[in-house]
């Protein structure tokens, strides 16, 4: 029997343009959310509608994958308290179903976020985390989970910090951070299949720009090879952002 995928968030937008791919390439795949798929899901996958607030139903949802590609989850500024259980709790529930299920590799949905609050021009270290939200606050929790699970449970986790997923580059800061689809299903398939140099693995995730504001550290190592540019696409107007997180690191903390 082949491969069988779990992607967590599957009815989202990166969720379904994924799932769709790896679908036409023939990938088995069983796919969660809270909500169904708009359209249904892709001929042959599995739709299991569950909460990842609910430990029993990843546990569940678990049994029997290879890879869990973990892309649930609040995807703007909000509430601490609901970070803390969309993104926080669920990734703890979704790391601690692979470890029990036995499923040898994790990839997690982060975010350049973790570092939007450095300035633009700046070369930070990847390693200099610079939250610029709670969202983004939830996110180095997902990664340090990460890699807990990583040299504790017996799991191989990749933590991909994803730019900014568009059809096309549409504002002047994704001349640096556009990750088109083709190239995060690329991304993302890679990270979950291919050999890893050690247990937990961080990247960026962005297209091939010309442009760049992060390290491409980790590309090599998963095969990842960007077919798209943002230079491709002229016309986004001059760069105003003065941290590399965009509005994230404009707006104030929500009451
Ligand atoms: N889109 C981007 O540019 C971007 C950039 C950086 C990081 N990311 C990360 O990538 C992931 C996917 O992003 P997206 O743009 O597809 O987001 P999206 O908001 O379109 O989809 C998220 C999905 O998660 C589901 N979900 C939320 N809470 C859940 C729960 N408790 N249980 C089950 N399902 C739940 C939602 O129903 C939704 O379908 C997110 O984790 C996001 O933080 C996205």
């Amino acid at each position: 029997m082949s491969d069988l995928v779990l992607i967590t968030g599957a009815s989202g937008t990166i969720g379904t343009h994924l799932a769709t791919d790896l679908a036409k390439d023939g990938i088995r795949l069983r796919l969660l959310d809270l909500r169904p798929p708009a359209g249904g899901p892709p001929a042959g996958a599995e739709f299991v509608q569950a909460d990842l607030r609910d430990q029993g139903a990843i546990e569940k949802a678990a049994a029997g994958i290879s890879t869990i590609i973990h892309l649930a989850g609040i995807t703007q500024e909000g509430l601490f308290t609901e970070m803390v259980e969309h993104n926080i709790t669920s990734t703890y529930h979704v790391l601690e179903a692979a470890r029990r299920q036995r499923v040898p590799r994790v990839v997690l949905a982060s975010s350049h976020h973790v570092t939007g609050m450095n300035v633009v021009g700046d070369q930070p270290d990847q390693a200099s985390l610079a939250p610029d939200s709670f969202y983004a606050v939830s996110k180095i929790a997902m990664e340090a989970l990460g890699h807990l699970y990583a040299h504790k449970g017996g799991i191989e986790v990749v933590a991909v910090r994803i730019g900014s997923y568009r059809p096309r580059p549409s504002e002047p800061r994704h001349r640096a951070t556009w990750l088109s689809p083709r190239d995060a299903t690329a991304l993302l398939y890679a990270a979950a299949t291919r050999p890893l140099p050690s247990p937990f693995l961080t990247l960026y995730a962005t297209s091939g720009n010309a442009e760049r504001w992060w390290p491409r550290t980790g590309w090599g190592a998963i095969g990842y090879q960007p077919v798209d540019a943002a230079d491709q696409h002229p016309g986004t107007g001059p760069l105003t952002d003065r941290f590399t997180g965009g509005a994230f690191a404009d707006h104030e903390l929500p009451a």
